[in-house]
């Protein structure tokens, strides 16, 4: 049988920031309490990028952590694909600051698709892979919301959410025989689902700065009252992305001819447990087949499924073999989701 070139994720790694914030720490700035936050989101704390320390750094981190846990060396990466909603600076792009720092001279490209940037970015990788132009590919989730959210009562349905954090995935290409990958039972990245809803572009979103208007890109009022902030109509947001989520599942099995019950574990996208919780007892996946770390890192945006896969990796969860599904929702409305064999 002939050959084909399969996506094989080398190594998974993340970096957070020291700074820890307990939900205690934020009843100092908004009328809050721990109770609340864990009750209707599940999460404990969040952690917080010092003043100076920028999301491309972040990022950086993740990507050295990823390349200690590899046989791939930094030098035989030939494309850089980077996922963030809060960039160092308006242009450029993350992705290639991440790759002046990493020293590599390779294509770096960035991702534009919120919390389900790192779902989409080993999606591409994949294509890329297939299409034979790229054999080594780093995959970067990167994201500091704690500079951009209101820490007031006036933020509070957001604010409470987000932390800081970054993860990594190195994908390379290898050739397998097309009858070993048909059969799913050789390593690789099998199959990916993707969808969008521009219609919800404003239910989440950080409109401004912005040059859509007023006149100008932001104005002095709008940092003075901090209405750059990200906006958020939680409830319908909530419904989309226990729907968008399911979707993306029944998708990927569906295509697969598998069932919930051939997957090891399911790694959704971290932004509250009741939505993960939601989405598990849909398929029946028990909660210990479900990867979960919202209590430690809160919604990390496109940080999220990479750092539950690199803890998965170094806890002995994620081992050579299992079967895996991750998925994702965020802004835009993005979704996806992808069917790997680790
Ligand atoms: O990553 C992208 C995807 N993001 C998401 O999927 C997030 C989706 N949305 C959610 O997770 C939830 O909608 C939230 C956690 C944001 C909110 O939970 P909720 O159960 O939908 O609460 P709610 O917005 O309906 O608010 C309930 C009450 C309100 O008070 P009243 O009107 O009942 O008096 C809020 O003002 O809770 C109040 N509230 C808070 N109270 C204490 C909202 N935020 C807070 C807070 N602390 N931080």
């Amino acid at each position: 049988m002939s050959e084909i070139y399969c996506s094989e994720i080398m190594g998974v790694g993340h970096f957070v920031p020291e700074r820890i914030m307990t939900n205690n720490d934020l009843t100092a700035f908004m009328d809050t309490s721990d109770a609340w936050i864990k009750e209707r989101t599940g999460i404990s704390e969040r952690r917080i990028a010092a003043t100076g320390v920028s999301t491309s750094e972040l990022g950086y981190k993740a990507a050295l952590n990823a390349f200690s846990r590899s046989d791939v060396k930094k030098e035989e990466i030939d494309l850089i694909i980077a996922a963030t909603l809060s960039p160092d600076y308006y242009f450029p792009g993350i992705a290639v600051l991440i790759q002046n720092r990493l020293q590599i001279p390779c294509p770096a490209i960035d991702l534009r698709a919120q919390c389900s940037g790192f779902s989409w970015g080993l999606t591409i990788a994949h294509a890329m892979i297939q299409s034979k132009q790229y054999k080594n590919i780093l995959v970067v989730g990167s994201d500091i919301h704690s500079r951009i959210i209101d820490f007031s009562d006036r933020g509070r349905n957001v604010s409470v959410l987000f932390g800081d954090g970054a993860g990594a995935a190195i994908v390379s290409a290898k050739k397998r025989s097309a009858e070993a990958h048909v059969k799913n039972k050789v390593s690789g990245i099998i199959d990916n689902y993707m969808g969008s809803d521009g219609s919800g572009a404003e239910l989440l979103a950080m409109t401004r700065p912005g040059l859509s208007g007023p006149e100008l890109f932001i104005t002095k009022e709008e940092v003075e009252n901090k209405s750059y902030s990200p906006y958020m109509e939680g409830g319908k947001v909530f419904k989309h992305a226990v729907t968008r989520m399911c979707e993306s599942i029944t998708a990927l099995l569906e295509r697969n001819h598998l069932t919930a019950d051939d997957i090891d574990f399911l790694v959704p996208h971290q932004a509250n447990i009741r939505i993960i919780s939601a989405v598990a007892e849909k398929f029946k996946f028990p909660m210990d087949k479900v990867i979960v770390n919202i209590h430690k890192y809160g919604n990390t945006t496109s940080a999220s499924l990479p750092l539950c896969l690199s803890e998965g990796v170094a806890d002995g969860r994620l081992t050579k073999g299992k079967l895996i599904l991750t998925v994702a929702f965020g802004s835009g409305f993005t979704w996806g989701a992808n069917l790997i064999r680790w």
